[in-house]
């Protein structure tokens, strides 16, 4: 690994494509993108490559074909489970349940049911980002129709206990929707064996080209669609379905799945080498506790440092990671999940969000290690200003 080569160590924001899908890529990429819902023959041939795609999904994540609906990815699969299930139950009643460290596309569906009159319940978290099941457990009501937490925190990587949740939702009659995408390909997602009620996926996280997600919504569950214009996928989204998308993401789902084992020894021995690596630049707070943790993602803060200094230094040594800041009016906001596991802003406004992938190499951790270390060296002051 050279100095000056492009590092890539933001693969929970999007992977490389799977070397494995070029091919077969190609190979339909000559046809037309016939649409599932005519009636000619490549509308029909369409159709059947759609539901074979529906079929390898679902076998992957024992569960029915029937299951499965295609979305544009994670952010419209939350979208739709959240108002979709909320909204098909306000008859029965509007108090719903969440917690601050959510993806934006969860919080933000949130906040929309709170404009239209719905009550939110909030989970406080601790210094990790976990949850507590008694307080969850307490803040069940008779009013209660959802709850929804994610499986894999995508800014920590913090594991959520889903069976438990999904066992608490389930004895209260409450729906459950889980944000899965950040566990797909790392943890075994078998939908027989845990409760969920609905489950977001996104495709562009395991491999394929951004546009095509999943939503998984368990047979019986009531969800009202949010988008007009079409039928598609059982009345619940309407819209051409991406057919090559689906196709992406069941093949993309299938070679995760092979390679499961082999890929969670490559990201178990790269987290470990990373943190050793990590502990030696002074000033650092890794921000990763006792609970579990998927070993696809890190987050790390630096004190006395500034945010905007260090990602702009590591930009310029081409290192691509994720400051997990939302960029509003060109200045930098502290990452909402940090702040609300209780990080102090001026940490966690220099934190840093760095995700490993299937390519990635024990040199690249390497190499960004020694860039890191360097630019730390040179931008860290010490209280009074003073670099250190
Ligand atoms: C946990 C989580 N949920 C939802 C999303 C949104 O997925 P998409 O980019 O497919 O819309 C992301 C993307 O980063 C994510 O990490």
């Amino acid at each position: 690994m050279k100095r000056g080569e492009n590092i890539y160590l933001d693969h929970a924001a999007g992977t490389f494509l799977l070397p494995e899908l070029r091919a077969k890529l190609a190979h339909w990429l000559d046809r037309p993108t016939a649409n599932p819902s005519s009636i000619h023959s490549l509308g029909r041939a369409a159709a059947a490559e759609l539901d074979l795609a529906r079929q390898n999904i679902a076998e992957g994540l024992a569960c029915k074909p029937s299951e499965i609906l295609f979305t544009s990815g994670g952010t419209e699969a939350n979208n739709l489970a959240i108002a979709g299930l909320a909204r098909s139950q306000s008859q029965r009643g509007k108090h719903v349940i969440t917690c601050r460290t959510e993806h934006r596309s969860v919080l933000e569906s949130f906040q929309q049911l709170e404009q239209d009159g719905f009550r939110v319940s909030y989970l406080h978290t601790d210094a990790q980002g976990q949850i507590d099941l008694d307080e969850l457990a307490k803040s069940i009501s008779a009013d209660t129709t959802l709850i929804a937490l994610m499986w894999v925190n995508n800014e920590t990587g913090l594991i959520h206990p889903v069976s438990e949740i999904a066992r608490i939702a389930g004895e209260q009659g409450v729906k459950f929707h889980c944000d899965g995408v950040q566990a797909l390909g790392h943890i075994p997602l078998q939908l027989d064996t845990i409760g969920v009620d609905s489950l977001a996926l996104s495709g562009h996280k395991i491999g394929t080209p951004a546009g095509i997600g999943v939503l998984f919504l368990r047979s019986g569950t009531t969800l009202q669609g949010i988008s007009f214009g079409g039928g598609q996928e059982n009345n619940l989204r309407a819209g051409t379905q991406n057919t090559l998308g689906a196709k992406s993401f069941a093949w993309a789902s299938e070679i995760i799945l092979e390679k499961y084992a082999e890929s969670q020894q490559h990201y178990e021995s790269l987290i470990q080498h990373l943190q050793v690596r990590l502990r030696s630049i002074p000033g650092i707070q890794i921000n990763r506790g006792q609970a579990s943790y998927s070993s696809h993602i890190l987050n790390c803060s630096f004190h006395h440092v500034d945010g905007e200094a260090l990602f702009i230094r590591l930009d310029m040594a081409k290192i691509a990671v994720s400051n997990g800041s939302a960029c509003s009016s060109g200045s930098q906001a502290p990452s909402h999940v940090l702040t609300a596991m209780g990080l102090e802003d001026t940490l966690a406004q220099a934190s840093l969000r760095i995700s490993l992938g299937l390519q990635t190499t024990k040199a690249e951790i390497d190499h960004f290690c020694d860039e890191l270390g360097m630019i730390i060296y040179s931008i860290q002051r010490d209280p009074d200003g003073i670099q250190i």
